[in-house]
């Protein structure tokens, strides 16, 4: 290989990481080998369609395809590229521990070789590296190489986090695989590690390090979010408004002020389960991992706190209608996995509530996982009648709406700002009565507002 030769890699795995993470290096430059058992899913993604919503993605794999190569056979990526980035599901098994069938899978499916690596994207738990390895060296493939080279992506701007990664995270225990993963996102990374036009920083690292650093990073952020809807709680306790608390704590260069927004708890493929993962882990080593344990719980009283709002508000449930705006977990996502929406329908329709939805992509993987729900074409078609509307997700087509025209159309006036994306002065001037997570509540007609000791 020249110098301006790309290595070219195999992805085994084409779920968001393995889709993304192929599609990046495409663009970079290399020709990418992608492996997926789904034969349904590589055909589709031979034809040019794109099996999940991630904005700019499927752009991204067009103007590459030429260097975009799909299969269910692992033949060709042998053949034609040394590192393979795996990149299979991890989910939770029932005792919280990560599922790891899909990676053990891969590493029986790799032959003895000198000239081939291992680079693990999917979660995995701290150890998985030293135990492939035993691995390998127990059935003679000792020549393979292992890197970790966790993902930091998040769903919704995955595009834009691979091209400009805050961090490059490789961990080896030497040998070539380390040098040439790091040669790969060399284009992404700061001048300072050699790099190109990228701000990304390198953080070379041994195995395990490498590993943890994953399941911490997802940890420490999940705990962020739990303690701002901790504090959002006690501002609702105490007149305080949790956004305004949120601004001034994350100018302190210290805390900074992401993942500081209140809301109706974290959701996804990645928080619910890394964290519970990370509590698991600690425990089969005999620690107890107390402050996880809080973070997880405070997360699922804080989707049920919704319900007792309505509550409040409407009296019982039975047969009023609440409209849910958005549904998976965050926007710029079709992703319904531990979405809050999915709790809180079934709460609502186990009080009894009619129920009626919109969200403006998530709706076909909602059919198949919510009972009970009207599904609408609009905000306003899933409004009409309701007794009262909660946000749930803020996509731009729910928080940006006429107000008056909201109005026209409920039966009742409570509007839940669940994730406090709303202009809380337009819904009062409209009539309606505003409560958000930990901002106390603004009634219509007066706009006054009102602490919620009440
Ligand atoms: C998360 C991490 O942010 C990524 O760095 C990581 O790579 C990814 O998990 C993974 O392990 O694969 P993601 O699950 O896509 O990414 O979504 P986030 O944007 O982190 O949001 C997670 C949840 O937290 C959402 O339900 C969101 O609504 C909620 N959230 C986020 C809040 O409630 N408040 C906030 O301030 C931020």
């Amino acid at each position: 290989m020249n110098a301006t030769q790309r290595e070219p890699v195999g992805v085994i795995g084409t779920g968001y990481v393995g889709l993304v993470s192929a599609a990046g290096f495409a663009e970079l430059g290399s020709d990418v080998y992608c492996v997926d058992i789904d034969a349904d899913k590589i055909a589709r993604l031979q034809r040019g369609e794109v099996p999940i919503y991630e904005p700019e993605l499927e752009e991204m794999l067009a103007r590459n395809s030429a260097r975009l190569h799909f299969s269910t056979d692992l033949s060709g990526a042998l053949e034609r590229a040394r590192l393979l980035f795996v990149a299979v599901g991890t989910p939770p098994t029932y005792s919280g521990d990560a599922d790891l069938t899909a990676v053990h899978a891969v590493v029986d499916s790799i032959p003895a070789s000198q000239g081939h690596a291992l680079v693990m994207k999917s979660t995995v738990p701290c150890g998985t590296g030293a135990s492939i390895r035993r691995t390998f060296a127990e059935r003679g493939k000792d020549g393979l190489g292992y890197v970790s080279c966790p993902e930091f992506l998040k769903e919704g701007s995955a595009v834009a986090d691979f091209l400009n990664p805050d961090r490059v995270v490789v961990g080896d225990d030497g040998g070539w695989a380390g040098d040439a993963t790091v040669e790969l996102y060399r284009p992404l990374l700061a001048e300072a590690h050699g790099g190109g036009s990228g701000d990304g920083e390198l953080v070379r690292t041994d195995v395990a390090s490498a590993e943890m650093v994953k399941l911490a990073s997802n940890a420490f952020l999940a705990t962020k979010i739990s303690f701002i809807n901790e504090i959002a709680n006690v501002c609702e306790e105490t007149g305080a408004d949790v956004v305004e608390v949120a601004r001034g704590m994350g100018l302190d260069e210290r805390i900074g002020p992401k993942f500081l927004q209140a809301g109706i708890g974290f959701g996804g493929s990645c928080f619910p389960k890394d964290v519970d993962a990370l509590k698991q882990l600690a425990g089969n080593s005999g620690y107890h991992f107390q402050l996880l344990n809080a973070v997880i719980e405070v997360n699922e009283l804080q989707k049920r706190r919704v319900i007792g709002k309505l509550h409040k508000h409407l009296g019982g449930l039975v047969g009023k209608r609440v409209a849910l705006l958005g549904l998976a977990f965050k926007p710029n996502t079709d992703d319904m996995r531990e979405a809050s929406s999915l709790v809180l329908a079934a709460r609502l329709n186990a009080d009894g509530a009619n129920v009626s939805a919109y969200d403006p992509v998530a709706e076909e993987q909602a059919r198949t996982l919510i009972g009970g729900v009207r599904f609408a074409d609009s905000p306003l078609q899933a409004l009409q009648d309701a007794d009262a509307v909660v946000l749930v997700t803020e996509w731009p087509q729910c928080t940006e709406l006429d107000w008056s025209e909201v109005a026209k159309a409920m039966r009742g006036r409570v509007v839940i700002d669940g994730r406090n994306a709303l202009d809380r002065d337009a819904v009062g001037a409209a009539g309606l009565l505003y409560e958000g997570i930990g901002r106390g509540r603004t009634e219509p007609a007066t706009g006054r507002r009102h602490e919620d000791r009440d």
